[in-house]
Order: structure tokens, then C-alpha cells, then sequence
């Protein structure tokens, strides 16, 4: 994926990415203080935020190819269960349920499986929102802080699980992240941002 000249006004972040590669097949992360313009970087490529100007170039991904897990994460109005395999579903893919129930069990979630979602602590929707995204095996992951209010054993499992699944897809993955020293074994490459731009 390419990012060329993308410009966006925000309130009063002026944000430009004048050149942004994001090679296939890695595992990136995007770093920056708050406020600088990561998470609307990630709803443009997703295409939630229309910029101003500029483009990207996906090269031959397609939006059904991807996912991105918000920092907030939105869940419908069913049980755990039925929000994790809505990916699959959508695309009209096959449901394997022992394999989403193994994944649901790897995370603690499938005593759940039944119960309301909005019911879920914040903890567990991220991990359902985890499972969500990952359910369809996605050639390109953006997520957004979510390992950041995980407790310790949440983020080492959520980080096996990341990967295991980059080694057996060679899927594509763009973590945001501001504490990148905690991150920083996780990352092939780093892009640090800053007040709307890429600095390095
Ligand atoms: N819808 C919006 N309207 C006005 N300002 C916004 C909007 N969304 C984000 N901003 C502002 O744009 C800046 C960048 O926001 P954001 O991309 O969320 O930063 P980050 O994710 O790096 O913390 C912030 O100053 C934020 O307040
Ligand atoms: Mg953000």
C-alpha cells in the first residue's frame, strides 16, 4: 500500500502524509503522541474519513480484504458469538464453528459465547473485537491501541495470536501504539508521527 500527498483538515491538525509506504507482509507500527493524527490516518485508508486531497494506492487489496479494530470497539446489539462470526457471514463465507469456538476458548470468551455483548467489560470486548477482526483472516489489520488497556496476559496472548497468524497468512498488520518500547520486538518497521506528518 502507497500513501501519496494524503491532506486532511481536522480541527486544527493539519495532517499530511506526502510519502507512505506500507510494504506487504510486515508488521508496522504507527507511533506518535496523542493527537497527532493516527487514528484518522487509519479511517482514511479504511475509507470512514474522506481526505481533502491526495490518494492511496492499495495495491489490489480490496476494503473486504481488511479490517481495522477502533480503539472503542463497536459491537451489534447480539450475543458474543453471532459478533464474531458477522465478518464471515457478510462475506458470505463458511462458518467453521470449531475453529471460531477454539479461538473464541483461546481468549477466555466462549463461557461467553451466548450472553448480550454490550453486557461485556471493556476488557472482553476488546478481545471479542480481536476475534471479530481477525475471524475472516484478513490480508491487512489496522488496529488502534487496542493492546493498550489489555492486562499483560491479554497483550502476550493477543501478540502470539497476531503472530502466528502474520507467519501463516503473511497477512499485513498496522498497529497503533504510544508506548513503542513495549511494542518495539512486535514491529518490523516503525513510522513515527507527529503533529499530522510522518517524521521517520
Ligand atoms: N471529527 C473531528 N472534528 C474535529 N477535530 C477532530 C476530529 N477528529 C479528530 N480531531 C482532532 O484531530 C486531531 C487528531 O486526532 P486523532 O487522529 O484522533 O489523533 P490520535 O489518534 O493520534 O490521538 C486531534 O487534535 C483531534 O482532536
Ligand atoms: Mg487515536
Amino acid at each position: 500500500m502507497r500513501i501519496t500527498e494524503l491532506r486532511k483538515k481536522i480541527g486544527k491538525t493539519d495532517l499530511y502524509i506526502e510519502d507512505l509506504k506500507i510494504e506487504s507482509g510486515l508488521v508496522h507500527g504507527l507511533v506518535g503522541p496523542n493527537g497527532c493524527g493516527k487514528t484518522t490516518l487509519l479511517k482514511l485508508i479504511m475509507g470512514i474519513v474522506q481526505p481533502d486531497s491526495g490518494s492511496v494506492d492499495y495495491e489490489g487489496l480490496s476494503m473486504t480484504d481488511m479490517t481495522m479494530m477502533s480503539q472503542r470497539p463497536y459491537l451489534m446489539h447480539t450475543s458474543v458469538y453471532d459478533n464474531i462470526i458477522y465478518p464471515l457471514k457478510i462475506r458470505g463465507e463458511k462458518i467453521d464453528r470449531d475453529e471460531v469456538e477454539a479461538l473464541m476458548e483461546r481468549v477466555g470468551l466462549l463461557d461467553l459465547k451466548d450472553q448480550y455483548a454490550g453486557s461485556l467489560s471493556s476488557g472482553e470486548r476488546q478481545k471479542l473485537s480481536f476475534i471479530r477482526a481477525i475471524v475472516f483472516r484478513p490480508k491487512m489489520v489496522l488496529m488502534d491501541e487496542t493492546l493498550s488497556n489489555l492486562d499483560a496476559e491479554s497483550e502476550a496472548l493477543f501478540r502470539e495470536i497476531i503472530m502466528e497468524r502474520h507467519r501463516e497468512d503473511g497477512s499485513t498488520w498496522l498497529i497503533v501504539s504510544h508506548q513503542w518500547d513495549e511494542m518495539n520486538d512486535l514491529f518490523d518497521k516503525v513510522h513515527h508521527m507527529e503533529k499530522g506528518r510522518i517524521v521517520k
